[in-house]
């Protein structure tokens, strides 16, 4: 029998009065940043740094609000620090460590010798030649950047994918032979003694044949006495190079050889809930390993990774919060969602939403939310429904959906059109729910503003 009118009138006011919950705005209480619930657990989290992004006011506000450690994405590569021989040009990447300096951020230093990036005066070399330029190159630009950084990715990528185990080809292993990377770090450590001194490698996130032939290396160089602190791993992953289900195994074997390590290039391309349970499962993989002392991501924005397709990061590109940024922080800690602000640097972009059931039949309803801005204006919003199962949702209008995997936990972002909101306006997305015999209203999460 329907509801008289009167009464469904009264039970729709309740229902927007008890569902109308206020998004937290930012503020800088411990523990609501990336870095400052990475430093409660003890461990740093960073970012890649592009040099030439830091004057959008969104980029640094966003690097300077969340993360407390940077690498520079390509400035201390070989090509862009000695194109020709001996000439040194440190520009861009001084730009970016006195950036790094004044906000108290560590910096990894990004890379020595590594096969790529590497300009052709070097591959043209002799042996003896080589051997000479490589160390002059660690000790130039090691001696440029003393006491300024705190690790060094000495020696990058120098094995084989695949089942070898071998070295990859390249100048270095072709012609001073496996012993280079040995060479590489004692005169790194000559040069600069309070560096902590790593090997950074990709496909090494896992037990696997390449990460054997590197984990035996540093068993090696650790029984010799040969200068090694830390292993980087890089942590690129995607469908078809998942996050290992063995990866805080693997972490923790290298780090009982009395190394640290690290999450270095740390990227995960997909979206919604699964990206989000990736990066959850990685974050708590390296606070499970006590010698991982901290993570970077391999860029602040999907809007200029080197994977930008695959939306690969923690802030779309709007400068928005993803739901991989959420259980990064809650993996971390951190206290939950909310006050997205990194298109708004001020620190203010708030909103809230409320809920409606506006049509009801046998079978299914119709829901409607309003997402309303706060006092600035937004760029981007998310809010979270939960449906008691076995309801579904059939269809959603004006809003981007994902779904965890039990498949009740609706998380909604904006659609393309609707994101950006002037102080105070609104808009809202509907949906469908099939009730599979349940009637139940969906429970509505929080609204986070970006
Ligand atoms: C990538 C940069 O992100 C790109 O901008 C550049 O064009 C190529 O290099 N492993 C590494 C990083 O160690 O230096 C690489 O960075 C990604 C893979």
């Amino acid at each position: 029998m329907p509801m008289p009118r009167r009464a469904a009138q009264a039970f729709t006011a309740v229902l927007l009065a008890a569902s109308t919950v206020t998004a937290l705005s930012h503020t800088a209480a411990a523990a609501d940043t990336l870095g400052s619930a990475a430093a409660g657990k003890g461990r740093y989290f960073g970012t890649a740094v592009a040099a030439n992004h830091l004057g959008e006011s969104a980029y640094a506000g966003t690097l300077d609000r969340e993360f407390n450690q940077v690498t520079p994405e390509n400035e201390m590569k070989w090509d862009a620090t000695e194109g020709s021989r001996n000439t040194f040009t440190f520009g861009n990447a001084d730009q970016i460590v006195s950036h790094a300096q004044g906000q108290n951020m560590k910096v990894r230093g990004h890379t020595l010798v590594w096969h790529s990036q590497l300009p052709s005066w070097v591959s043209g070399l002799g042996a003896t030649d080589l051997r000479s330029a490589m160390n002059n190159h660690i000790t130039q630009v090691m001696q440029h950047y003393k006491g300024k950084i705190y690790a060094w990715d000495v020696v990058n990528e120098a094995y084989q994918d695949g089942s070898s185990g071998a070295l990859r080809s390249s100048p270095f292993a072709d012609k001073l032979g496996s012993g280079f990377i040995e060479e590489a770090f004692r005169t790194a450590r000559s040069v600069d003694p309070n560096a902590k001194l790593c090997y950074n490698d990709y496909n090494t996130d896992g037990v696997n044949a390449k990460s054997n032939a590197v984990y035996a290396m540093v068993k090696d160089f650790k029984s010799r006495g040969v200068p090694i602190d830390c292993v980087g791993f890089q942590s690129h992953f995607n469908p078809a190079s998942p996050v290992p289900s063995d990866y805080q195994a693997n972490l923790q074997r290298f780090a009982d050889l009395g190394v640290d390590v690290q999450i270095t290039e740390l990227d995960i391309e997909g979206s919604g809930t699964a990206q989000a349970n990736n990066y959850s499962n990685v974050v708590k993989a390296c606070l499970a390993v006590t010698r991982c002392t901290g993570l970077t991501v391999w860029g602040v924005t999907d809007k200029y990774s080197w994977r930008s397709s695959g939306t690969p990061l923690l802030f779309d590109s709007n400068y928005g919060k993803k739901p991989a940024y959420d259980a990064a922080l809650a993996a971390l800690g951190g206290s939950g969602t909310g006050g997205g602000d990194g298109g708004n640097p001020g620190g203010n972009a708030t909103c809230t939403v409320s809920f409606a059931r506006t049509s009801d039949w046998n079978d299914g309803y119709n829901g409607e939310v309003t997402v309303k801005a706060g006092s600035a204006p937004i760029n981007g919003w998310t809010v979270t429904l939960t449906f008691a199962p076995p309801q579904k949702v059939a269809s959603l209008w004006n809003g981007t959906p994902s779904w965890d995997s039990s498949g009740s936990v609706m998380t909604v972002r904006a659609a393309s059109y609707n994101g950006s909101l002037a102080a105070g306006a609104s808009t809202s997305f509907g949906f469908t729910a099939a009730k599979n015999g349940n009637n139940s209203t969906p429970t509505l999460g929080a609204c986070t503003a970006s």
